[in-house]
């Protein structure tokens, strides 16, 4: 199946091997003395501990320091700790920035294990709607959407001497905006402000470009030779790929155990089910290990995700289906076989459906690349690639700053969702114009700024309005619901509103467990509610709400109901935040009781970019973008059969077609009725574009 590749994509330094310990993450209180200095042993066979001082030197004399290293050096956990050691935070903090919420998390409590303190003292984390720092914290782990939201209140960051970057070659939009902002405190900070940027890839020429002076350090990684595999001929299905290479690396290489990059959640869990069965289903063999299979998602709950960095047990391989979560953002002690499906799920502009869409789509070679790399932490290992040599080569180069892909308007899951709005709140008049590293597409800036125009956050003039746009900046949710919000305070029904937010915001609320679907899908019936999404979920919450807090009674009613659990104390925490943001903001909280058009419209009021018309042949439309879409298979709307004239959507997710997912029904009349500038203006348009 597959052939080992003929340009030789040996790894860099073959090093020799560390030692690997294996240590759960926050033990009893008694024994962290004993656990940190079992960590102090590790982090000192970290290959930057060798380059702390130098480290250390560097950014006392550099404002700005590039430093580039392998996935796994220490480079995360290590130099936060490094510059606060060394005094570099005096009189303020650290903050470390991480693009992704799970890794803020999980190195914040490795950090707090390593210096044998509590999180949310010394060592903190924060990421939208969790708050684990206090007045003591010192080093902050924190999303890089959270940074630019506290930018928007202390525009200069004064509560930190040091901020760190992490994970720069990321690219989310949130680390490009922020790379534009601490430009700017860089000059006007220039004596007690230091700026580092981490990344992972070799390029650092782009960084130390744009930061003009910066130096550049590379910390070099340990990495072993890892021998790369490519497919004959392409495969049809890179699942049943996925399956059967992992099938046949456990039935015939040695120990090591086995990361595979998958796209998605449904997909990990359906492959986790299927290579499970397989396994069982193998002639028996005394000779070859049991296979645990395990998933690594974002939305995993983290007792499921810290069980991924535990040891297999003996006698045991690990197989980790993962997201590309594991590709930079963490690491995981063991693997020595990288099975790379070579595709990744991400967020990006659809031109032809005039919004931004879930798609799954190739990787590009570097992160092909960073995939292989994670065979060869510990040892020589292997990595197969799903795909044919010829088929990479094809691939491009580097992957695109989400920046320049995504509709700039509403970059889901971030804090601070609408990067021009955002730039418009901390002052910057001409977002076109703003110093970019990488400036996003043109005409992707103006659709946003006429989103923002239509939402009614800006004015003619291209200024934030007040207090409309102020209030969107402010509020930590995408701007098309947080008019949903402001909207709810004044028609009356913003503790539905509030509630439905929450719901939205939260993960996937029913649960459908493998072989009791019907009896799950029997429990969901009671909350259905022929209106839609939203006021299904509104139902669940209500009913959530209304159980004891007491005792085990809400996890006992989430298990009878298929209602996920961590989801709705998500849920519940978002609301409670989302209470206190409206009422900063002086909006009312108001109920509207049964009457559910009054909280519809509200809706409208901050979806109607996403109003979606039937067609005479029973078909949908995006009014704005004359796109057509189905209505997806989870919604209420689909299991009833119903076909209402109009419905306003959450988002777009595209698969095999595309999907509006989160659909609730409103009035056609409704639409021009609650944002008639943007409808006569749709309509103004189809006339010109000769469209019906
Ligand atoms: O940032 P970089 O990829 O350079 O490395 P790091 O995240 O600081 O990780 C350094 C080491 O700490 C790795 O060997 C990780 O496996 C370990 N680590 C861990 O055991 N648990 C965590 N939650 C985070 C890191
Ligand atoms: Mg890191």
């Amino acid at each position: 199946m597959f052939l080992p590749s003929g340009s030789g994509q040996q790894a860099l330094h073959p090093l020799k091997p560390a030692p690997w310990a294996d240590l759960k993450v926050g033990g009893p209180r008694r024994l962290l003395l004993l656990c940190s200095q079992r960590l102090d042993k590790e982090r000192q066979q970290l290959p930057v501990w060798s380059a702390r001082e130098r480290l250390v030197e560097l950014v006392r004399d550099n404002q700005v320091l590039v430093v580039i290293g392998e996935t796994g050096s220490g480079k995360t956990t290590q130099i936060p700790r490094f510059l606060y050691d060394a005094g570099l935070a005096k009189g303020g903090a650290v903050a470390c920035t991480q693009p992704r919420r799970v890794a803020a998390v999980t190195v914040a409590q490795r950090v707090a294990d390593e210096m044998g303190t509590d999180l949310g003292a010394k060592v903190g984390y924060s990421i939208r709607f969790d708050d684990r720092t206090s007045g003591a914290t010192r080093i902050k782990y924190l999303t890089d959407g959270m940074l630019l939201r506290e930018a928007l209140v202390d525009p200069l960051l004064q509560r930190y001497k040091v901020v760190v970057l992490d994970e720069a070659h990321e690219r989310t939009v949130a680390t490009d905006v922020l790379f534009g902002l601490l430009k700017a405190v860089c000059r006007q900070r220039p004596a007690d402000f230091r700026l580092v940027v981490m990344s992972a890839t070799l390029d650092a020429a782009a960084f130390t470009r744009y930061f003009e002076g910066a130096q550049a350090a590379y910390v070099e990684g340990r990495q072993f030779p890892v021998q790369v595999m490519y497919t004959a001929v392409s495969e049809d299905s890179y699942q049943d790929a996925a399956i059967t290479a992992a099938l046949q690396v456990h039935c015939e290489e040695g120990p090591g155990d086995i990361l595979v990059f998958l796209t998605g959640q449904d997909e990990i869990e359906s492959c986790e089910r299927l290579i499970s069965e397989a396994a069982a289903a193998l002639p028996p063999d005394p000779d070859r290990p049991q296979l645990a299979v395990l998933p690594m998602y974002a939305a995993l709950p983290p007792e499921a995700q810290l069980r991924v960095f535990q040891p297999a047990p003996p006698n045991t391989r690990k197989v980790i289906l993962s997201t590309n979560i594991a590709e930079t953002s963490i690491t995981i002690s063991g693997v020595r076989y990288v099975i790379d499906t070579g595709f990744v799920k991400s967020r990006s502009y659809s031109p032809r459906l005039g919004a931004d869409c879930l798609q799954v789509t190739p990787v590009s070679q570097a992160q092909a690349r960073q995939r292989s790399g994670r065979a060869g932490r510990e040892a020589p290992g292997k990595a197969f690639r799903l795909y044919t040599e010829a088929s990479f080569q094809q691939l491009p180069p580097t992957t695109l700053p989400e920046i320049q892909r995504t509709n700039l308007a509403s970059v889901p899951h971030l804090p601070a969702p609408a990067c021009p709005l955002q730039l418009k709140a901390l002052g910057v008049a001409d977002v076109v114009g703003f110093d970019f590293m990488d400036p996003p597409p043109r005409a992707a800036l103006l659709r946003s700024l006429e989103l923002l125009l239509a939402l009614g956050a800006l004015d003619a003039r291209g200024d934030l309005t007040q207090p409309v746009g102020a209030q969107l900046a402010r509020l930590p949710v995408e701007p098309m619901y947080g008019k949903v919000l402001l909207a709810s305070g004044e028609m009356g029904c913003s503790v539905e509103a509030v509630a439905v937010v929450a719901m939205v915001s939260t993960d996937v609320v029913f649960h459908l467990p493998r072989g009791k679907r019907e009896e799950a899908v029997e429990a969901h019936q009671q909350f259905r509610c022929r209106e839609g999404d939203h006021l299904t979920l509104l139902a669940v919450f209500r009913a959530y709400s209304d159980v004891s807090r007491k005792g085990h009674e809400r996890s006992h009613w989430c298990r009878a109901h298929f209602v996920n659990p961590r989801a709705m104390r998500k849920a519940m925490d978002i609301h409670s935040q989302l209470k206190e943001h409206l009422q900063a903001l002086g909006i009312p909280l108001v109920s509207c009781g049964e009457d559910t058009r009054v909280l519809r419209r509200a809706l409208v009021a901050g979806l109607f970019p996403h109003a979606a018309r039937r067609q005479l042949d029973g078909s949908y439309k995006v009014i704005a973008s004359g796109q057509a879409v189905a209505i997806h298979p989870s919604s209420v709307l689909r299991a009833q059969n119903a076909k209402p004239e109009c419905i306003v959507f959450n988002e777009l997710v595209r698969t095999t077609r595309q999907y509006a997912r989160d659909a609730v029904v409103v009035e056609p009349s409704w639409l021009p009725e609650l944002a008639p500038a943007y409808f006569a203006r749709q309509h103004a348009n189809q006339q010109h574009n000769g469209g019906a």
